[in-house]
């Protein structure tokens, strides 16, 4: 048997069966680093990692249903784009990340996890510039129980304030320099709230600082084009497939940041977080101060959705 392989359990992939682990240790939380797979405890990164020093680096978030990366594919096409745009070459084949997550999966406990998936440009004297010649980037994955808003929050909604969008003009990239996401975000914990809403140029609304954001006005589902404003969301995908799939009218469109202010209802979407109703917004109530019923409506379908097709293996 591999060192660190689970007893009992095979490695029939050519590649998982290359990867060692750091004896049969079962930790409660199993992570992956550079090819190992070992207990979080024992994991250790060098702090001339580009990661660390610059934040060099792009990161994934794939929620796993009954053990099943869901949206894999797109999830890896994602994590491409970052890459290019970051011009940090892909340092595996997309059947070596499909093994690498679901060793990861079957080494966790639970059969709803969330995947931390974290790439940087690696170790190297601190320079600026890309490391010549280049080095190995560092590969980080971790997965955690995923959690669910509680019920309370979906009767209740949530609260968020507004603020200008002061990130860069490459928010499609999903960066794990995210310290003004950080920022963002932390006005509204400061603030009592869940989250903050971003607008860019005192114009139009961009997202949330860790979400997307939909606006429904007269009925209609108002969604921001994916565009360098925003984080193409997989969450954000599946909400807008679903209202098409369902008859819900939306239309993909700048949203201005009066219609975001004057909206009926607001909808945040992430992996995490599903689809939640925000309720009040900069201390008014958003429509009558209730998740209204596009909210519940999107999020009966959206658990439709989970049950018979993210928890059956299909995409
Ligand atoms: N963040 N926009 C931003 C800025 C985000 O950070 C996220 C999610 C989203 C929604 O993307 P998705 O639907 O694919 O989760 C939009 C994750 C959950 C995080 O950073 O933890």
């Amino acid at each position: 048997m591999l060192t660190g392989v689970r007893p009992g359990k095979k490695c029939t992939n050519s590649f998982i069966s290359c990867l060692i682990g750091t004896g049969n240790k079962e930790a409660a939380m199993a992570i992956y680093l550079n090819g190992q797979f070992m207990p979080i405890e024992d994991a250790k990164i060098s702090v001339l990692d580009r990661g660390f020093i610059f934040g060099d680096g792009v990161y994934e978030v794939i929620p796993v249903y009954s053990r099943k990366a869901f949206r894999l594919e797109e999830h890896l096409r994602r994590m491409q784009h970052s890459l290019d745009g970051i011009k940090l070459p892909n340092p595996h084949s997309r059947a070596e990340w499909a093994a690498i997550i679901n060793e990861l999966i079957a080494r966790n406990e639970g059969d709803d996890q969330y995947l931390y998936l974290h790439i940087t440009r690696g170790v190297a004297k601190r320079d600026h510039a890309f490391p010549l010649p280049p080095v190995a980037p560092t590969v980080f994955m971790m997965s955690n129980p995923l959690p669910t808003p509680p019920a309370e929050l979906l009767q209740s909604g949530v609260g968020a304030i507004t603020a200008q969008d002061n990130r860069w003009l490459r928010c499609d990239i999903k960066s794990i320099a995210l310290l003004p996401n950080v920022l963002l975000r932390q006005m509204a914990v400061d603030a009592g709230c869940a989250e903050t809403i971003l607008i860019r140029d005192d114009a139009f609304m961009t997202e949330g600082a860790a979400s997307n954001i939909f606006v429904v006005k007269n009925g209609t589902l108002l969604a921001p084009p994916k565009d360098n404003f925003m984080l193409p969301g997989i969450t954000y995908d599946v909400v807008l497939e679903i209202a098409a799939a369902n008859g819900i009218p939306h239309q993909v469109r700048k949203v201005a940041k009066d219609e975001v202010s004057n909206a009926d209802e607001l909808l945040l979407t992430s992996s995490t977080k599903e689809v939640l109703a925000i309720t009040r917004l900069d201390g008014k109530p958003v429509g009558d101060g209730r998740p209204g019923p596009m909210f519940a409506h999107l999020y009966k379908l959206y658990q439709d959705f989970k049950r018979d097709v993210m928890r059956r293996n299909h995409d």
